[in-house]
């Protein structure tokens, strides 16, 4: 049964599942074969794969699908996705259609700019530190050099270095707050090497020049990225927004106030959020980036007038619609799982090789995207009608069900109202 082990990174992979099996599920043979049967035959890809984290067994599949028809600026674009939850998909093509016919969407990086920080413990006197910085600042950025010497070359590199004087916040609290442009690389890397190096000089200077010792408490980039933002929008006239029953000017008010709602109402804005960031993540994901990175920036930013709020912005002004997003995303194009993983370098094929900036621009769309989505169901027919009916599929592959079920119970449901309990009441009624 459960028990603790040492040296278990060391096992090769079979005898890592050996202990598994062994020690939390009794020997049991069937969860050998759960894990196999995940493993890929191809014996390079598997380890490929393997090797992404420590203490592989096997792989995870998650669902990698597309939501085509998005024009972003003009541009046509099939969105890669990868997420587990049924509907998504759905609602961002859905979307995308929506708008493809309505002038699409626009977007437009607003700034690029990274941040990291020197976090360290000074107890002397505040004047000797600033004159020290200022004296050491160009040292800080020359002993970088080789680190930026590449990224310098392609245009990026440090854009500047502060003190930053927190002592009212936490007694004897400075950092090095430090701005860097990372171009099409996500630059947790370069920016974390760029740091760790400005903490060495700055400490082995100050301990020449500075009577009190600096004592580096860490060097670390920062996931809140509120300088590096991306603004997507979509705008008609409001008589454009009607759509089958749907009366253009009820809907229009009807989606502003929802806006309204999650711009004042926090336990509204997260849920309302959560929807955006089901586009956002599943296209982060699909290319590769770091979608907790991501989730943590912008949720942080949703938060930074004091108050948790809508990302996502809506008005009527002389009879035209417009809705809205600026959200912060660090991604990057190149470097990490970019050139690793064949499912992300083919997603980045999907959207034409993009810049980090263009990716910026298209997962923001997914987002804004996925809110259209979410709020036109909710603000008309119900979230649970579209929901369930994916859900329907969910259901009948719990139990199971055969194409021939399948087709019967999906068109039994075209008329009815999906829920749990009336899906498994079809599947028995079928099965006798
Ligand atoms: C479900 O994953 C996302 C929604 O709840 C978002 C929303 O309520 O706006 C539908």
């Amino acid at each position: 049964m459960a028990a603790l082990v040492s040296g278990f990174s060391k096992l090769s992979k079979t005898e890592k599942i050996d202990w598994l099996v062994t020690h939390h599920f009794s020997k049991n043979d069937s969860i050998k074969q759960a894990l196999k049967q995940y493993w890929n035959s191809d014996e390079k890809l598997q380890q490929l794969h393997d090797e992404f984290i420590e203490n592989t067994l096997t792989n995870f599949y998650l669902p990698f699908g597309v939501a085509p028809n998005f024009v972003i600026n003009d541009k046509i674009y099939t969105i890669p996705m990868a997420i587990e939850e049924s509907s998504v998909v759905a609602a961002a093509s859905k979307a995308a259609k929506f708008w493809q016919t309505r002038g699409g969407f626009k977007t437009k990086v607003i700034s690029t700019t990274k941040i990291g920080q020197v976090h360290f413990m000074y107890k002397g006197k505040k004047e000797a530190l600033t004159s020290f910085f200022d004296e050491i600042k160009s040292k800080l950025i020359t002993d970088a050099k080789p680190i930026t010497k590449n990224m310098e070359k392609r245009g990026g590199g440090i854009l500047d270095i502060q003190l930053i004087d927190k002592t009212t916040d936490l007694d004897n609290y400075y950092q090095l707050h430090a701005t860097f442009e990372t171009l099409d690389a996500m630059g947790a890397n370069f920016i974390n090497s760029c740091l760790e190096q400005f903490a060495k000089t700055f400490k082995t200077e100050a301990e020449t020049q500075l009577a009190e010792p600096v004592e580096i408490v860490m060097s670390i980039l920062s996931n809140y990225v509120p300088e590096c933002l991306v603004r997507a929008e979509v705008s008609c006239k409001v008589e454009d927004l009607s759509e089958k029953d749907i009366d253009p000017n009820t809907f229009a008010e009807k989606f502003v106030q929802a806006v309204k709602i999650a711009e004042i109402e926090p336990y509204r804005a997260v849920t309302h959020n959560k929807g955006i960031m089901n586009g956002i993540d599943a296209v982060v994901l699909a290319t590769g980036n770091d979608f907790r990175a991501v989730e943590a920036g912008v949720h942080a930013y949703a938060s930074k007038d004091g108050r948790y709020s809508s990302l996502t912005h809506a008005k009527v002004e002389n009879g035209v619609f417009t809705f809205w997003m600026e959200i912060p995303l660090a991604l990057g194009t190149v470097g990490g799982l970019t050139s690793l993983h064949p499912l992300v370098k083919l997603a980045l094929n999907l959207l034409d090789h993009p810049t980090a900036k263009q990716l910026m621009q298209i997962v923001a769309v997914a987002g804004l995207a996925q809110n259209f989505a979410a709020l036109r169901s909710l603000t008309t027919t119900g979230i649970q009608e579209g929901h369930m009916k994916m859900h329907l599929m969910n259901i009948l592959n719990q139990f199971e069900a055969t194409p021939q079920e399948k087709e019967t119970i999906i068109n039994h449901f075209k008329n009815n109202t999906v829920s749990h309990s009336a899906v498994v009441e079809q599947i028995e009624k079928l099965r006798g």
